[in-house]
């Protein structure tokens, strides 16, 4: 079986000092912290709306930390930023104002002049470039057509679907077994929790996860340090 990472996206630390407008907590002592417990890589969203994460922080993330995914939009300053720091992956996302968080994936059905000139100025940087998507085999086959690496699969539906239905995981299952056999790494994340990870990380191909929400709420009790490793067992648990 593949090794799976774990990503923590430490963008909700960034909320908490938004509240304020202050300069604590400070999403940098977050990721090192995450680090330190073992986590793979850190991840943040730098948001056009710049509702958590901001410039600064991404500035002083990416040479800071050991492994950097950045989520972006095709948002044309953001993709600027990106391309100076090069960070070691770019996550591309959609992203809607009025969203709480991001509801779903890409739209990959219609012809993206946007979206491809984003991948193509993220690859020129050096970024290894992912794609955010639902777990549909047409959506799966035009990411692959794009030409990239690898794909985060949306785990939303099955996060917050209704528990008894087996639907959303097998949903997963299915896409990360086409995905792998098109040869597209496959990552998946959104809504993930202590309570609902372990199914997911049980995925054969699924080689790496992104959580945040609820390893930053979990921190806020046991500390950032427990939280990760608290999750990183699961994770592991899961895969023996
Ligand atoms: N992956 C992507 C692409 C996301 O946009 C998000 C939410 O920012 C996550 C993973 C993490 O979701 P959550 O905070 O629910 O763990």
């Amino acid at each position: 079986m593949i090794p799976q990472r774990l990503y923590v996206n430490i963008d909700h630390v960034a909320t908490v000092r938004q509240a304020r407008r202050t300069d604590e907590p400070d999403p940098l002592e977050a990721a090192r912290l995450a680090e330190a417990a073992g986590a793979d890589g850190i991840t943040v969203h730098l948001r056009e709306d710049r509702r958590h994460i901001q410039d600064a922080d991404v500035e002083r993330l990416a040479p800071a930390v050991r492994v950097l995914n950045l989520e972006l939009a095709t948002s044309p300053d953001v993709l600027a930023i990106a391309c100076r720091l090069r960070p070691y992956q770019a996550t591309i996302v959609p992203e809607r104002r009025e969203e709480v968080t991001t509801e779903g994936g890409l739209d990959l059905s219609r012809p993206a002049p946007r979206l491809r000139e984003t991948i193509r100025r993220l690859e020129e940087a050096g970024a290894r470039v992912s794609l955010f998507i639902d777990p549909e085999p047409a959506t799966l086959d035009a990411a692959k057509d794009l030409g990239v690496p690898a794909v985060e699969l949306h785990t939303g539906r099955y996060a917050h679907g209704r528990r008894r239905s087996e639907a959303p995981l097998d949903e997963l299952r299915r896409a990360a077994r086409h995905a792998a056999d098109m040869g597209l790494a496959v990552h998946a994340g959104h809504g993930l929790t202590y309570r609902n990870v372990v199914p997911v990380a049980s995925i054969a191909e699924i080689e790496e996860l992104n959580i945040g929400h609820s390893i930053v709420s979990r921190a806020l009790t046991v500390g950032m340090r427990a939280a990760v490793e608290e999750m990183l067992h699961l994770v592991r648990d899961a895969r023996r």
